[in-house]
């Protein structure tokens, strides 16, 4: 075997038989990601191929890494701006076309994915002729750049549609981003072989070398036609109207660019020859990668998502102990979640109700989640058995005996929350963490009724516990270290996402989606029309409508929480504002009798089985005001804006401390628009950066209310130049 090094990240090794293993290894990474140095090396290695050519039987891309190969270089991308667009769409055009040089050599090339090859990675499989997948745990298949506000331009989008066709293309790889197994993989046609083993791959791509010695590309054999043709075929052009609806639900008119892009590349790239393709392909590209939505996507969902999963905001030099039996207190909606969670992270659980019954009702919901998951292919009865055999329900406190954690998710009352844990305490392990799964009581304030203050904690989940990936760690005053970084690994054994805040009413989501809220409701008190603030709220970007939200979590329990926090900020000597909100909500709920969902009434009406049947008519006819219009931009703006002001107050009074965890809260806790980046990003990006933000409060704050004049801290960092960031900069 011959090795030499023709490039700097990729290795060329040549056996005796003519076969060229090209193993992707960038010295300088961990992982291999496209950046310039691999750009260089594959032009070189396309370059050596044709020179070399008649020496060479086959070639093999595998990589020395973990992973086969990730996508392109973020922190590159995120800095390039309109005036670097050429720059950005010749790079693209330059591995565009090095991997066709490789692709239409004229010899079998074939891809060994020997691990996850998500982005630039797949794409690179892509422009093979051949893919075999290792059957490795947690390997990942697939083109997420959507997510990421971009479009796979390495010849991503031309191939796909050319290998699957152009709906299977856009619906199962490009529109959704979605990451396959590689057993899934196979199934939906990204992969043509999967291996257990290494050698078996290696193997396995030997014999494709050996049987196919002149193989190319199906789109590149004369006569080829994408499956399920092309717009011009009538039979297509009648499905077409199904993508923008599709798109469109994807999206509900907020400004997602992305998608836009991808089904426009997809369609006209279809309709001409490879190369033009792969031209249109880069310049919708260029025009994502140097707008202001793709950085903002790529701060939230890569750098700050990255911050806080790797423990920014875990205390340091404290050992982890990984927990291994979790005591769930009540097995009601979320303690059956949060018990459903646990064990299929491999923790034991315990299930504790009142009642046997009640406990082994909080199982059978594992029992039916599993049940969906089976008959989906998502696992295997043995799988199934396992998990539910790590949860024993029980109504008896002596079962928790040697439970590591507590997670206690009872009713929402601090009196019985006091009582559940007192019966246990002494019960558990003696240094067990303490969590309460609380999703408004002060954290201090439950923890005066433990023994060990000091390891009591706030875990706070979101419903569905098993879908929603964000936790809420709330430290109290009295929490420890310790206590915060056991919460902080618990969190992220069970897979999950930690933001860590500081103790206050309603916390940081509770508190700020609460404002989100207010601001719908405050809007029909004003004698707006209702459809129009549904609207507002869907081109926002909010995944929820306003008052559709409100119904779900019911008029009655903001009621209760504003009626404590008044009592609360009275009791303190404080004065009590209010908002233009607690009007209309006490009108719906005293004169209308309309609770919300749960109480079959609400700002919507509602069938039989709960399901929304339309608004309710009577808010046209006992709020709205025909000569009442709110322009539709002040309507998103208002929405927007309540959190991100609010916010800023939680990072002034220490309920925040990471910008990070703000963004990455806002987006996965409570549905703030993932365009923007996140709650903080979305002030950042805002047009004017900060000092256009705080012009546009403060006319927001002429035009509706007190609520929007801007924070002190806001205004002093617009003054200053500066942007919302942990890097380098206090808060
Ligand atoms: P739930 O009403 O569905 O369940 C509460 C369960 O606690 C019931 O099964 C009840 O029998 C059990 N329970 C009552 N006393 C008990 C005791 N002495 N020992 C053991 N179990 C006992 O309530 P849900 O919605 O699951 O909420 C639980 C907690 O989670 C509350 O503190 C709530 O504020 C919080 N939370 C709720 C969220 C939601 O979306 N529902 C979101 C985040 C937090």
């Amino acid at each position: 075997m011959s090795e030499t090094t023709t490039s700097s990240t990729i290795r060329w090794e040549q056996d005796d038989t003519g076969i060229v293993t090209l193993v992707l290894d960038d010295p300088n990474q961990s992982a291999n990601t496209m950046n310039q140095a691999f750009r260089d090396s594959i032009a070189a290695v396309a370059q050596r191929a044709e020179a070399e050519q008649d020496s060479i039987r086959g070639i093999v891309f595998t990589s020395a890494k973990k992973t086969f190969f990730g996508g392109g270089d973020l922190k590159d991308m995120i800095r390039i701006g309109p005036e670097n667009a050429q720059q950005a769409f010749d790079a693209g055009m330059s591995i565009k076309h090095a991997l066709r040089r490789i692709e239409t050599l004229g010899k079998p090339v074939v891809a060994a994915i020997n691990g996850a090859a998500l982005g630039g990675g797949y794409e690179i499989a892509l422009a093979c002729h051949h893919r075999i997948a290792l059957d490795a745990p947690g390997s990942k298949i697939g083109l997420p750049e959507v997510t990421l506000g971009l479009l796979p331009a390495g010849g991503g989008v031309t191939r796909t549609v050319r290998l699957l066709g152009i709906a299977d293309a856009l619906l199962k790889v490009l529109l959704q981003g979605t990451q396959y197994s590689p057993q899934r993989a196979l199934e939906n046609g990204l992969v043509h072989d999967v291996a257990a083993t290494q050698d078996e791959m290696l193997a396995k791509a030997r014999a494709f070398i050996d049987a196919n010695p002149e193989s190319q590309q199906p789109w590149d054999v004369k006569g080829y036609k994408i499956p399920g043709g092309t717009p011009s075929n009538p039979r297509f052009a009648a499905n077409l109207p199904a993508f923008p609806a599709n798109l469109k639900k994807q999206t509900a008119g907020a400004p997602y660019p992305a998608p836009r892009n991808i089904l426009a590349a997809a369609v006209e790239g279809s309709q001409v020859d490879f190369e033009t393709a792969q031209t249109i392909e880069a310049r919708y590209f260029t025009e994502l990668v140097t707008g202001r939505i793709a950085k903002n996507m790529i701060q939230a969902f890569f750098f700050d998502l990255q911050a806080v999963n790797s423990g920014a905001n875990r205390p340091q030099g404290i050992e982890p102990r990984p927990v291994r039996k979790v005591a769930v207190l009540g097995a009601g909606m979320m303690g059956a979640g949060i018990a459903y969670s646990c064990a299929r992270a491999g923790i034991d659980v315990v299930l504790k109700d009142v009642t046997a019954e009640a406990a082994q009702k909080g199982k059978e919901y594992s029992e039916k989640l599993l049940a969906k998951a089976l008959s989906r292919g998502r696992t295997t009865e043995a799988k199934r058995d396992a998990l539910l055999a790590r949860i024993t329900p029980t109504a008896d406190p002596a079962d928790l005996a040697g439970c590591d954690a507590v997670i206690e998710a009872v009713f929402e009352d601090t009196t019985l929350k006091h009582k559940v844990f007192q019966e246990i305490q002494d019960i558990v392990e003696p240094d067990a963490l303490l969590c309460s799964n609380t999703s408004t009581l002060p954290i201090t304030a439950l923890a005066e009724g433990v023994t060990r203050p000091v390891d009591f904690i706030g875990l706070h989940f979101f419903s569905p516990v098993d879908k929603m990936p964000l936790v809420e760690i709330i430290k109290g005053e009295r929490t420890g270290d310790e206590a915060l970084a056991r919460a902080f690994d618990l969190v992220r054994q069970i897979n999950k996402t930690p933001i860590v805040v500081n103790d206050s009413r309603g916390f940081f989501t509770s508190r700020v989606i609460g404002q989100f809220i207010n601001e719908g409701v405050a809007m029909i008190g004003e004698g707006a029309d209702p459809v129009s603030v549904e609207q507002a709220a869907a081109q926002a970007g909010y995944p929820a409508k306003v008052l559709s939200l409100m119904d779900e979590l019911t008029l009655t329990l903001p009621r209760k929480i504003r009626n404590e926090t008044r009592r609360a900020v009275e009791e303190a000597g404080g004065t009590w504002a209010g908002h233009p909100a607690d009007a209309v909500i006490d009108r719906m709920v005293d004169e209308f009798g309309r609770p919300g969902r749960s109480g079959g009434a609400g700002f919507y009406e509602y069938d039989g089985e709960g399901k929304r049947a339309g608004l309710w008519p009577g808010l046209r006819e006992h709020f709205a005001k025909p000569d009442v219009e709110i322009p539709f931009e002040d309507m998103k703006e208002r929405m927007l804006f309540s959190e991100a002001l609010d916010t800023v107050r939680c990072l002034e009074e220490n309920v925040l401390t990471s910008v990070a965890d703000a963004n990455i809260g806002s987006i996965m806790g409570i549905g703030f628009p993932a365009w923007t980046g996140g709650v903080l990003q979305y002030i950042n990006g805002y047009e004017g950066g900060l000092p256009g933000f705080v012009a546009r409060a403060r006319e927001l704050a002429a035009a509706y209310g007190e609520r929007f004049e801007p924070p002190a801290l806001l205004v002093h960092k617009a003054e200053r130049g500066e942007r919302f960031s942990d890097e380098g900069q206090t808060l």
